[in-house]
């Protein structure tokens, strides 16, 4: 599911918000997650719980990808975070606070004892990875995204908790960054930056998110509504290399052309992986027109 899907613009609504969750329901955003973790005060989670599960089960069907956070499993406030948001049928569950590839297996078995729920569609998992050892386990958490059964969907970095969590500020963790960016890469997994705090500094948010999208990142997670259009602008395609992916695709599906591995383009070589790379970023602009249609 978001494998096809755009995910530039990923925002967080609180799901004690009322006012934030209806007005969510209008916004151009590629996926919402309904946060049930963080957000969310301790006295406020049995109403939150409710208000998302009704949200959820009465969606309009295709405007965005709809995720739920979940509590940590290990609180009780997760296991029935659980078993209430499977018969909402979100598209994606956010696994919070995840330390180990065994958390992933853990919470797909979780699913599959719920009474099948959840199994008979492609609900997908995205794991937080805001621990360090998350980042340390990093290669073994994305390996369950090859394990059809498991659901992994993607991987969201949660900056915010890696700060709290290590003392380490954000401008000193490119590497644990770009570590996790590689092994997405690895298996083929989206992967969403983490949030920008000030939401009142849009020249700064917008240069975190031309940072986000020069590291590979697919998207950044947002936390209020006037950060979804520079997200949107800056995660999309350029015009730049839309007319450049038109050109190479073009180039090797010109007649004798169907065995070049190498071709020339204005004095430049271009390969096959160059012809792919182009027809992706074609159905992801085309995708992006076909929701603001
Ligand atoms: N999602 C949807 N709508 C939101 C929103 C969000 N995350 N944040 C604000 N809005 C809405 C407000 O409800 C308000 O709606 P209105 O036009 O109907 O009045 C409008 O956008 C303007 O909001 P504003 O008054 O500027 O902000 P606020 O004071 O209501 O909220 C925050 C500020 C930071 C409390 C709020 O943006 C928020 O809770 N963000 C998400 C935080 C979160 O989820 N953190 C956990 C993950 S890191
Ligand atoms: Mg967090």
């Amino acid at each position: 599911m978001s494998g096809l899907n755009p995910l530039r613009s990923v925002l967080y609504v609180p799901g004690d918000n009322e006012r934030a969750m209806t007005k969510s329901a209008g916004l151009t955003v590629d996926a919402i997650i309904y946060d049930l973790e963080d957000a969310v005060a301790p006295a406020n989670k049995q109403a939150a719980r409710a208000r998302v599960c009704r949200a959820v089960t009465t969606r309009d069907q295709d405007q965005h990808v709809i995720a739920i956070r979940i509590n940590d499993l290990a609180s009780n406030e997760g296991a029935e975070d659980l078993q209430a948001v499977l018969g909402a049928a979100p598209d994606v569950l956010v696994l919070p606070k995840v330390q180990t590839a065994q958390d992933i297996e853990h919470l797909h078995a979780r699913i599959k004892s719920s009474g099948d729920q959840g199994m008979d569609r492609a609900l997908e998992i995205w794991a937080m990875i805001e621990t360090p050892s998350a980042i340390l386990n990093i290669k073994e958490i994305a390996e369950r995204s090859r394990i059809q059964g498991y659901r992994l969907g993607a991987l969201v970095l949660g900056t915010n908790d890696l700060a709290k969590l290590t003392g380490v500020r954000l401008d000193m963790m490119a590497s644990w960054l770009m570590d996790c960016v590689l092994v997405a890469k690895a298996y083929g997994l989206p992967i969403i930056d983490g949030v920008f705090n000030n939401y009142s500094d849009q020249e700064g948010f917008a240069a975190a998110c031309e940072q986000g999208r020069d590291m590979g990142f697919d998207g950044k997670t947002l936390i209020h509504p006037s950060q979804i259009a520079s997200a949107n602008q800056v995660f999309a395609p350029s015009k730049v290399q839309l007319q450049e992916a038109c050109e190479v695709v073009a180039l090797f599906e010109r007649e004798g052309h169907e065995n070049m591995n190498v071709l020339e383009l204005d004095g430049r070589m271009v390969e096959r992986l160059h012809y792919l790379m182009a027809k992706k970023t074609l159905k992801i602009a085309q995708m992006i027109k076909e929701q603001t249609a």
